[in-house]
């Protein structure tokens, strides 16, 4: 199967040249639905639903906003999720405040996908307390988290147009969740720990073998030339997400992976044993890549993750085994300080 993605890859490339963008979309399309029919044959009895797939939450139906009043914002919000880099990536049309990646390279199909970090309890849970700050934090403040931290770029007003725009989407997609309520299938899928630490050299072999007909030797993905963005947006290096962002936790990015890549895997399928998933977040993690002035975050560095992977810490374990595991003695030792 390999092969024939790498010969997938390379007509890509040749339709890229002729400016057949569209093709290497579909190609994109069509490398997804090969992997994920090879991988319903190889894999589905090890990756069994906890809960029926259909009980699992589903963004409305976008044929839904035109009766909103807010229809055109939140039409725009989507295109600014899916597509940030062409309104304001390095050649925006509206700024130029970002590093070229969308938001929906990380949450998938703008924020909608069962398990793909999708925004499904954004609307029911916000404005509410967040540890990284020590605040409440509005909608207006996590976007923009994620503006500086993981699109390495300036924050934009709340009064904007755009950020009007994003918050309107955000929130429609998660309209009908009730307030206070996570439904399954919000967010990314928590994997459970494992016994040893992630090991990085495991973990590049994971990514030469799965990962790296995509993402590149490097790391830095494949522009893609007609417009900003990236046809396979960058793991590591100064175009990637910074230090400070939240994937650098690896339970995100391994639990982000386990049921979303190879791109057009889908929950409850996965092409990664949970120890795969785990190691293979460890060694792109391990990766250079922009830092971010986090000095003010964790102003109580006892609510921090035990995955979070810069002290100061609370505990007496080392910044590599809060980095990489293995996390079971943390989260253990938390407890019984939490209870003293
Ligand atoms: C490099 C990957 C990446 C990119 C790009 C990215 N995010 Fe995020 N985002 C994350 C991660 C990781 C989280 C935390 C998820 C978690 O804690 O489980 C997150 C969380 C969020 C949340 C809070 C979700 C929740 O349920 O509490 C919002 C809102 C959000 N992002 C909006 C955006 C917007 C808008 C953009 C584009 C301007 C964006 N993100 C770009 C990775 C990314
Ligand atoms: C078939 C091509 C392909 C393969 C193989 C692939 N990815 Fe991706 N990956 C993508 C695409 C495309 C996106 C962006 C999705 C979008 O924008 O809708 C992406 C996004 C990501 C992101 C979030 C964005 C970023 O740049 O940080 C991470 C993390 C990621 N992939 C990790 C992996 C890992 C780990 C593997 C191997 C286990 C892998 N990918 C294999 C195509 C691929």
């Amino acid at each position: 199967m390999n092969s024939f993605v790498t010969s997938l890859k390379i007509l890509a490339r040749t339709a890229m040249k002729s400016k057949l963008i569209f093709t290497c979309f579909s190609l994109v399309g069509i490398i997804a639905v090969i992997i994920s029919a090879c991988n319903q044959n190889s894999n589905s009895a090890a990756n069994k639903p906890v809960v029926a797939v259909d009980s699992i939450w589903h963004a409305p139906d976008t044929s839904s906003i035109s009766g909103n009043p807010d229809a055109t914002l939140i039409r725009y919000g989507q295109k600014l999720i899916s597509n940030t880099s062409y309104y304001l990536g390095p050649k925006g049309t509206v700024a130029q405040i970002t590093n070229g990646m969308n938001c929906q390279n990380c949450h998938l199909q703008a924020g909608t996908k069962p398990f793909g970090n999708n925004y499904a309890s954004v609307a029911s849970t916000y404005p509410k307390f967040r540890a990284r700050s020590g605040s409440i934090e509005s909608i207006y403040k996590r976007v923009n988290d994620c503006i500086q931290r993981s699109l390495n770029g300036k924050a934009i007003d709340s009064n904007s147009k755009e950020m009007q725009a994003i918050t309107a989407y955000i929130k429609w997609v998660g309209k009908d969740v009730p307030k206070k309520k996570v439904p399954y299938g919000s967010g990314i899928k928590e994997l459970a720990y494992l016994d040893r630490a992630a090991d990085t050299i495991k973990g590049r072999f994971v990514y030469e073998q799965k990962c790296l007909v995509c993402h590149e030797k490097n790391g830095d993905g494949m522009k893609d030339p007609a417009r900003t963005g990236y046809l396979y947006p960058p793991l590591w290096g100064e175009h990637s997400y910074t230090a400070g962002a939240g994937m650098m936790r690896i339970s995100r990015l391994a639990g982000y992976a386990k049921f979303n890549m190879p791109y057009g895997t889908n929950y409850p399928n996965s092409q990664l044993t949970d120890e795969e998933a785990w190691d293979v977040a460890s060694y792109i993690n391990s990766q250079p890549r922009p830092t971010h002035d986090i000095s003010s975050d964790w102003p109580d560095i006892s609510l921090k993750p035990v995955d979070h992977p810069f002290g100061p810490f609370i505990d007496n374990f080392p910044e590599a085994q809060h980095k990489y595991g293995p996390f079971k003695p943390i989260a253990e030792a938390k407890k019984r300080l939490k209870k003293a």
